[in-house]
């Protein structure tokens, strides 16, 4: 086989990750909520990470907190009419019942607004409460509306 197939595979490969299909819609509706979503998981990690290493620093946590609250906007208007095709781990549902995963994303903002509040104080039980809230929010969405696969 000539080598530049290979190239060309790995190419693909690298810029869609794991091998799924690349978004090819006019304005990547797809690619440009899953990038939102990764940006906002990249944050909240660290954040779970210093909780859970025990190596919380206020200054630090809250300004993890506030790329949080910059970053947690950001996904929601790429869920246009018709964006469900592959790449996409997006359930059906979201478009049948908006109204219920409009109420999952005003819960996880509500849940973000507490623990921005609480991101920079010493009440580190109340800051780990308000981040296991949220946490919940994540998940409580990811149930009903993305598919289980990843
Ligand atoms: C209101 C619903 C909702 C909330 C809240 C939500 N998500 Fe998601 N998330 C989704 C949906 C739907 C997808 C699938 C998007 C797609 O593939 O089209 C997704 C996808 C993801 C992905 C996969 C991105 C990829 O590369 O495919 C990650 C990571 C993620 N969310 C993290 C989080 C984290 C962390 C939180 C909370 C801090 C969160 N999400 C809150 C609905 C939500």
């Amino acid at each position: 086989m000539p080598r530049t197939f290979f190239l060309v595979i790995f190419a693909a490969l690298a810029l869609s990750g794991c091998g799924e299909p690349e978004d090819t819609r006019p304005g990547q509706p797809v690619a440009h909520r899953k990038q939102a979503f990764k940006d906002i998981f990249d944050v909240f990690d660290s954040m779970g990470a210093m909780l859970k290493k025990d190596s919380y620093d206020a200054a630090t946590f809250k300004a993890l907190a506030q790329q949080l609250a910059a970053r947690r906007n950001a996904p929601w208007n790429y869920f246009a009419a018709d964006t469900l095709y592959p790449p996409s781990h997006a359930r059906a549902e979201i478009w049948s019942e908006p109204a219920k995963f409009d109420e999952d994303k005003k819960d996880f903002l509500a849940a973000t607004d507490r623990l921005i509040a609480a991101a920079g104080g010493q009440d580190r039980r109340a800051i780990e409460a308000a981040f296991g809230k949220v946490k919940d929010s994540c998940e409580a969405c990811h149930k009903a509306f993305k598919k289980r696969s990843d």
